[in-house]
């Protein structure tokens, strides 16, 4: 008999997350193995060139990417050659590489929104300080207030709301690159909202409305997360937006805006799920382990599932 599949979780600190979805895959009968990319190493005196921690220079069944700690651009650089290399080498890799690179930097994301026909605010990114000002201006002269926004944010940190050129004078962005979005405007002024919508392989499997009377409205900044029902057209828009990054799965953010449209604020390719998990009380990290499950091999489904 062949041995129980494995599926590597990677990320640099476990918590609930990996705890949960240990807890899942188990229950398809898969081991898995927690490591850190950091501790992995490129090894050319092995078969498949990398010895992963926990393998015995063995390759997973499966890769399931929950985290990359922030490093030099070289520590980056050899974590994201390795999960290269692992999908080279047809081990499923959960998201890859290139859906990660397409949405850790928010000005890919839009970019890749932006040419997928996607409907995302308008954005504007560079290093040239006095082009910001001058997008800056243009866009105040029209009426427009701005969000700056960390390349690499997350959690809603480092997000600043700009309404004037004096303001904008005062931040000295993270990285020296300036990351510019038309702000959107609530509907009902001072009650902010925006959904989270969690897409796994084209389905949505669980969404929620955010409601803060703040305008950032991440559930790690405190918002309310109610679970809500969403229209097709906000599906569709969250499936389109998950595949025009090419991620498998995806927490997308929507907005409304004043003419009743809904817009795409990012794309999550490790999206957390413990806010939309207690707002909804779907098992997500049942729907992940049932994914990561199809992506082994038939033979090793039909020899171990327990189902
Ligand atoms: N252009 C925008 N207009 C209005 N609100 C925004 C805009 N961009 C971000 N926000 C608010 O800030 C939150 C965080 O922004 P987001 O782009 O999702 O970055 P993060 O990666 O930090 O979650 C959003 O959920 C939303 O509440
Ligand atoms: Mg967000």
């Amino acid at each position: 008999m062949a041995s129980r599949p494995n599926i590597v979780i990677f990320n640099d600190t476990h918590g609930w997350h990996s705890r949960q979805l240990v807890d899942a895959l188990a229950r398809y009968n898969i081991t898995a193995i927690l490591a850190d990319l950091a501790d992995c190493t490129i090894d050319l005196d092995t078969k498949n060139g990398l010895a992963i921690p926990g393998l015995n220079n063995s390759l997973p069944d499966a890769i399931i990417v929950r985290g990359i700690a922030p490093g030099t651009l070289e520590q980056i650089t050899l974590r994201m050659d390795i999960l290269h290399t692992l999908a080279e080498l047809n081990v499923p890799v959960f998201n890859t590489a290139k859906a990660i690179e397409h949405t850790v930097d928010k000005a890919r994301t839009s970019l890749r929104l932006h040419l997928a026909g996607i409907n995302t605010p308008k954005t504007w990114a560079c290093e040239s300080i006095n082009k910001a000002h001058d997008i800056a201006a243009q866009q105040f002269k029209q009426g427009h207030t701005l969000v700056l926004k960390p390349l690499f944010g997350c959690q809603g940190k480092g997000i600043e709301k700009i309404t004037s050129l004096a303001e904008l004078k005062q931040q000295a962005p993270i990285g020296d690159a300036f990351y510019l979005q038309q702000y959107i405007t609530p509907l009902t002024p001072n009650q902010w909202q925006d959904w989270r919508i969690l897409v796994i392989d084209g389905k949505v499997i669980a969404s929620m409305s955010r409601h803060s009377k703040h305008w950032i409205t991440n559930f790690a900044q405190g918002a309310d997360c109610l679970a809500a029902a969403i229209n097709d057209d906000m599906a569709a828009l969250a499936i389109n937006a998950t595949k025009a990054v090419n991620a498998a799965y995806a927490g997308v953010d929507i907005i409304q805006t004043q003419n009743g449209d809904y817009t795409v604020l990012e794309v999550n390719s490790v999206p957390a799920w413990k806010g939309l998990h207690q707002a909804t009380r779907i098992d997500i990290a049942d729907q992940l382990a049932q994914a990561m499950a199809r992506r082994i091999t038939p033979s090793d489904i039909t020899e171990h599932a327990q189902y």
